[in-house]
């Protein structure tokens, strides 16, 4: 093999293993008000609607975890690909997709082909915690956008509601993230709503027993059969906790009273390994705060070192695969 095969070989790898370089205020020469412009959108769509902020935190969850955090989610079908729009548990499900591209308008206006949708997601989400009155942290910046994206790579990692704690327990250490980390950022559940899609096997038939889930705190448990009648409309949806649109601590007191809507939340407190940090962030917001921050940063920094690009709209990839081959 020649020396500059071998150099490129080396190369390639070299971006395999490392991926891309994260670093705090990555725009601060080439896109200064980066940050901010991010807010200033994010604080309109909460304007224009409250629960836009949640549905877009739940973006960085829904795209870290399938091939890193690279914007795969938001790329729309193409003919040749399928993407995660589809996917169980994003079809019918993540909205307000539109908050991002309103984002991703106001960059390019001020910094053409500059800022990655993959980053956008990062202080989008951050943004949305801040501004419901949970924590601010530093990110990290610098992520590429993917080329591709795959309905079966989502499929294949997200979570269901169904799922339990042990499930998710060993789900969340594939990604390197502890029990601890899983607890708080399953404490993003603090804000936004479900479906009653997700909860009408709990409701009426938890386990294929035909019976409720015995978890359930009784007056809550009425009030989700008022809201999710057998039969009914399984798009309505309902709160996570008690108090929605605020980012705080109540999802956990929620869940030490049999009050969590999914059953994946509650059985955070019904499985010894999680019941602990479950207490203790419903005791103390300030931990709760602590670790999920720690958590989210984390996940951000999921990547899968694939090629990647700076998308010029956050629905479309510049280049294919194909062309990337045919580059080399
Ligand atoms: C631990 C495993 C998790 C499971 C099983 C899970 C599952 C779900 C489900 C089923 C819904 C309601 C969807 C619907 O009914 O249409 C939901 C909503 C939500 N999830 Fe999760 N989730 C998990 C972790 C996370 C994480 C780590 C985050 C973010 C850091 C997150 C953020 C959200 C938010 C903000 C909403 C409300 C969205 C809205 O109002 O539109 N979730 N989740």
């Amino acid at each position: 093999m020649s020396l500059l095969l071998h150099l490129i070989l080396y190369l390639l790898l070299l971006t395999v293993v490392i991926g891309d370089i994260l670093r705090p205020r990555f725009y601060s020469e080439t896109c200064p008000d980066a940050e901010s412009i991010v807010r200033r959108e994010m604080k309109k769509a909460m304007i224009k609607e409250a629960r836009s902020v949640a549905s877009v935190m739940r973006f960085q969850f829904h795209d870290c975890f399938v091939n890193g955090c690279d914007a795969s989610l938001l790329l729309d079908d193409t003919p040749n690909m399928i993407g995660e729009k589809l996917s169980l548990s994003n079809i019918d499900s993540l909205r307000s997709y539109e908050v991002v591209d309103d984002i991703k308008e106001a960059l390019e206006k001020a910094c053409p082909a500059t800022v990655s949708c993959a980053d956008i997601i990062i202080m989008a989400s951050r943004d949305a915690v801040a501004l419901t009155g949970g924590p601010d942290w530093e990110v990290t910046l610098g992520r590429k956008d993917s080329l591709t994206a795959s309905q079966q790579d989502s499929d294949d990692v997200m979570p269901s509601p169904r799922a339990n704690a042990t499930y998710l327990i060993d789900l969340f250490k594939r990604f390197d993230l502890s029990v601890k980390d899983m607890v708080a950022l399953s404490g993003s559940h603090s804000i936004g709503q479900g479906r009653c899609f997700s909860i009408m096997f709990r409701l009426y038939n938890q386990s294929g027993s035909g019976k409720p889930d015995p978890a359930l705190e009784p007056d809550y448990k009425n009030k989700l059969n008022k809201l999710c009648p057998l039969g009914g409309d399984e798009n309505v949806t309902g709160d996570l906790d008690a108090t929605p649109l605020v980012f705080d601590n109540q999802y956990f007191k929620d869940l030490v009273s049999g009050r969590g809507f999914l059953n994946s939340d509650q059985t955070l407190y019904t499985t010894q390994e999680t019941r602990e940090y479950v207490k203790l962030f419903s005791e103390d917001q300030d931990e709760f705060f602590k670790a999920f921050e720690e958590g989210m940063v984390k996940m951000g920094d999921l990547q899968s070192g694939r090629d990647g690009e700076i998308r010029f709209n956050c629905r479309v990839a510049n280049r294919r695969p194909i062309d990337v081959l045919l580059e080399s």
